[in-house]
C-alpha cells in the first residue's frame, strides 16, 4: 500500500475527525437536486471520519437562513432534520466529533452569532479557546453552545459591527484565533457567498458550473465535480457559484486556476480517505495523533490530578486487550521511573485484585471507548472504596468519563477499525507524559524520558513510513505460521503482548507472548524449524539481559525476528529478520515501535485472505460481561 493515493499533503498530517461541506449555486435545483439533499448525500461519504452529531443551514435568495442540528448518526435522524425537504441558494453542513463540549443537539454545528447574520462550520480545536470565550463573554455576546466553534462566529460579528467587510473581518478573525481549524462562514452582508480559512485541518474546493463547493475531503464533492483544489495552511477566501478568491498570509491574491487538480476515485478509496482499510488508515494516522494528544494533555493534567497520585498508597491501572497492555506501560513506568506503588490488572479481574481500597488508593481506568464493561464495574468497585478514579479515554462523555472524579481525553481522532491501534499509542504518551510530569514535581531527573515523548511522533511516522513495505514482505514469509511467539523483558513486555493479541485477533494465527526469561520453563518447547519469534528491544538495561533468550531460541532452529534500537548491533544480527529501529532509551518507545506489530499483524490478515476491519467473533466496543 502507498501513501500516494492520499489525496493531499493535508490528509496524512492532520487528524481525520469531523466532516464539512459547503456549496453556493447560482439557482436552485443547478446541483440537479434540493440542496439539503446534496448536503445529506456529501456527509454520508464523510461518515468514514466518524462524528457524534450532524447539523446544517441552507440559506435562501431573499436571505432567510434555516438551521438544524442534533446528536446522533445520520441515519437515525436524517428524517428528524429532513434535509431533502430544503432548498437554497447557498448551504453548509457539518458532522461533529466532539472536542469542546459533549456531544449535544446545542453543541452541533453550525453555530450562529448574536445576531443570527454568521452562521459557521469548523473542524479542529482552537487553543486560545478559553481567553476568547471569557472576552466574548466581558463584551456582552450571547454564547448558545459550549463549543470553540462558536466563538468564530461572534468575533466575526464584532468585526463587522466596527465596519470591515466580510473579507476584512475573516482576515481579523484569523489574526485573533489560535489552533488547527478550516472553518466555513456565511455571513449576509454578502450573501452569495462561502468564505473559509484553513491552518492545519484539511479542505478542498470543488469547482462546477454554476455551482462552486468547499469540503474538507474529496469524497464529498465527488458526484458533482472531479476538479479540486486544495487549500493549503494559512489561506483563506470564498466561494460564489462564479468566482473562487483564495489568499495567503492575510492579503496575498493566489491564481486558483494554476492549483486545479483532477483526480479519479474509486468508491473503495473514497470510503477510506484512501486507504484499503480502517485499520491501515489508523496506522496512518498515530503521529498526528499523538501529537493531538500531547497538544490537548497540559490543560487536562491539572496539579490536583498529580498532588493525588503523588499521595495515593497504591495505585490500581486497569484496562482490557489493548488498554491492558496500555496500563502495563503506565504502570512500568510510575514504577520504575517514579517510585510509586502502582500495579496493572486485567479489568474483568476487578473481584480478586480490588479486594480493600480506601481513599488513600487511586484507580486509573484505561479505555479507549470509555464504555468496556469490565473496566466500567472495576471502576464502580474501586469508587464505591472510595478510591479517587481518574479515566483515560478517548470518548468524550462516556460512561467512563461521566463517573470518574477525574478525566483525561486523548483526543485521538475516532477509531472505527475493531483492532485498537491509534489509541494504544495515544494511551501510552498520555501515561508517559503524566510520569514526565511527576518527576518534574518530585524533582526526578527525566530529561531522555520528555526527549522521547516530544519526537514520538516523528519517530512513529518515520518507522511506518520505512518499514509498511517490510512488514507487507514478511507477511508473505510468514503467512503459513500456525504459531507465534512474541518475547519480551521488562520494558518491552507490554508491546510484546500487543503484537501477539494483533496477530491472533486479525490474522488468526495463534500468537502468544511470554517475558523472554520465562519461555525456558515451558514454552520453547513448542519451537522447532521455522517457528517465527519477534523480539522487541529498547535501548536500555533488558537489553543486554534478552541476548541469551534470543540464542536459546536460534538454537532451536527459531526464525527470529528482532525489533530493537539501531545501536543495538550485537542483538540485530542475531536476527533472521532484523528491524533496525531509531534508538529510544525509555518505555516511551513502546507507542513508536508498536507500529511494527500492527503493521505485520495487518499484512497478516490482508496474506492469508481476511479483512483486518472485521475479525469474527470481535466488536469495536464490549458491553457486556
Ligand atoms: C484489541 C482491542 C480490544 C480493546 C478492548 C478494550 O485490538 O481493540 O482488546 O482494546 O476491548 O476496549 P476499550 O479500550 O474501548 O476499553
Amino acid at each position: 500500500m502507498s501513501r500516494d493515493i492520499i489525496y493531499c499533503a493535508a490528509g496524512n498530517r492532520v487528524l481525520i475527525v469531523c466532516g464539512i461541506i459547503g456549496v453556493c449555486q447560482r439557482e436552485k435545483l443547478v446541483l440537479g437536486e434540493p440542496i439539503g439533499s446534496f448536503l445529506k448525500k456529501a456527509l454520508q461519504r464523510l461518515e468514514y471520519r466518524g462524528y457524534d452529531s450532524v447539523g446544517f443551514a441552507v440559506i435562501d435568495k431573499d436571505r432567510r437562513i434555516t438551521l438544524r442540528k442534533k446528536k446522533g448518526k445520520l441515519a437515525e435522524i436524517e428524517n428528524i432534520l429532513g434535509f431533502d425537504a430544503f432548498d437554497g441558494v447557498v448551504g453548509i453542513a457539518h458532522t461533529r466529533w466532539a472536542t469542546h463540549g459533549e456531544p449535544s443537539d446545542r453543541n452541533a454545528h453550525p453555530h450562529i452569532d448574536c445576531n443570527g447574520c454568521v452562521v459557521v462550520i469548523h473542524n479542529g480545536t482552537l487553543q486560545n479557546y478559553q481567553e476568547l470565550k471569557e472576552l466574548l463573554i466581558s463584551r456582552g455576546h450571547l454564547l448558545r453552545s459550549d463549543t470553540d466553534t462558536e466563538l468564530i462566529a461572534h468575533i466575526i460579528e464584532e468585526k463587522i459591527r466596527e465596519g470591515l467587510t466580510p473579507l476584512e473581518a475573516l482576515r481579523e478573525t484569523v489574526k485573533t484565533i489560535k489552533g488547527a481549524y478550516a472553518f466555513l462562514a456565511y455571513i449576509c452582508k454578502e450573501p452569495d457567498k462561502i468564505f473559509f480559512a484553513k491552518n492545519v485541518s484539511p479542505i478542498v474546493i470543488g469547482l462546477g458550473n454554476g455551482f462552486n463547493m468547499i469540503a474538507s475531503d474529496i469524497p464529498a464533492m465527488i458526484s458533482h465535480t472531479k476538479r479540486v483544489i486544495v487549500v493549503e495552511d494559512g489561506e483563506m477566501g470564498y466561494i460564489s457559484p462564479d468566482t473562487i478568491y483564495i489568499e495567503k498570509d492575510n492579503n496575498t491574491p493566489i491564481d486558483p486556476m494554476s492549483r486545479v487538480i483532477t483526480v479519479d476515485w474509486t468508491p473503495e478509496m473514497i470510503d477510506k480517505g484512501g486507504y484499503p482499510h480502517y485499520m491501515a488508515k489508523e496506522i496512518y494516522e498515530q503521529p498526528i495523533a499523538i501529537r493531538s494528544t500531547l497538544a490537548g494533555l497540559p490543560d487536562q493534567i491539572t496539579d490536583e490530578i498529580l498532588r493525588i497520585l503523588l499521595r495515593a498508597r497504591r495505585i490500581y491501572i486497569a484496562g482490557a486487550g489493548t488498554s491492558y497492555h496500555a496500563a502495563m506501560v503506565i504502570d512500568f513506568m510510575m514504577r520504575n521511573i517514579v517510585d510509586l506503588d502502582s500495579r496493572s490488572f486485567i479489568s474483568s479481574e476487578y473481584l480478586s485484585t480490588l479486594r480493600s481500597l480506601d481513599d488513600n488508593d487511586v484507580f486509573i481506568a484505561v479505555s479507549q471507548s470509555g464504555e468496556t464493561i469490565d473496566t466500567l464495574m472495576a471502576m464502580r468497585r474501586a469508587k464505591s472504596m472510595n478510591a479517587k478514579v481518574i479515566a483515560v479515554t478517548n470518548v468524550l462523555g462516556s460512561t467512563i468519563a461521566r463517573e470518574a472524579d477525574y478525566k483525561i481525553y486523548m483526543r485521538a481522532g475516532p477509531e472505527i477499525g475493531v483492532a485498537a491501534t491509534k489509541t494504544f499509542a495515544t494511551e501510552v504518551i498520555t501515561g508517559a507524559y503524566i510520569v514526565e510530569k511527576l518527576c518534574l514535581v518530585r524533582g526526578i531527573e527525566c530529561s531522555q524520558l520528555s526527549k522521547e515523548i516530544r519526537i514520538s511522533p516523528s519517530i512513529t511516522e518515520l518507522i511506518i513510513n520505512k518499514y509498511f513495505k517490510e512488514m507487507e514482505s514478511l507477511s508473505k514469509i510468514l503467512k503459513e505460521a500456525r504459531n507465534m511467539y512474541f518475547l519480551g523483558r521488562g520494558s518491552t513486555l507490554p508491546i510484546s503482548y500487543e503484537g501477539a493479541l494483533k496477530v491472533k485477533e486479525i490474522s488468526y494465527i495463534h500468537a502468544e507472548a511470554y517475558p523472554a526469561g520465562e519461555s525456558k520453563h515451558g514454552p520453547i518447547a513448542l519451537v522447532e524449524p521455522g517457528f517465527p519469534v519477534v523480539f522487541t528491544i529498547f535501548d536500555d538495561e533488558y537489553g543486554e539481559l534478552i541476548i541469551n533468550n534470543i540464542e536459546e531460541m536460534k538454537a532451536r532452529g527459531a526464525y527470529t525476528i528482532i525489533a530493537a534500537s539501531e545501536n543495538l548491533e550485537r542483538q540485530l544480527k542475531l536476527a533472521n529478520k532484523p528491524i533496525a529501529l531509531p534508538t529510544m532509551r525509555t518505555p516511551v518507545a513502546s507507542a513508536p515501535y508498536v507500529a511494527i506489530h500492527q503493521m505485520l499483524a495487518y499484512n497478516l490478515a490482508v496474506s492469508r485472505g481476511y479483512d483486518p476491519d472485521k475479525p469474527r467473533n470481535l466488536a469495536k466496543t464490549v458491553t457486556v460481561e
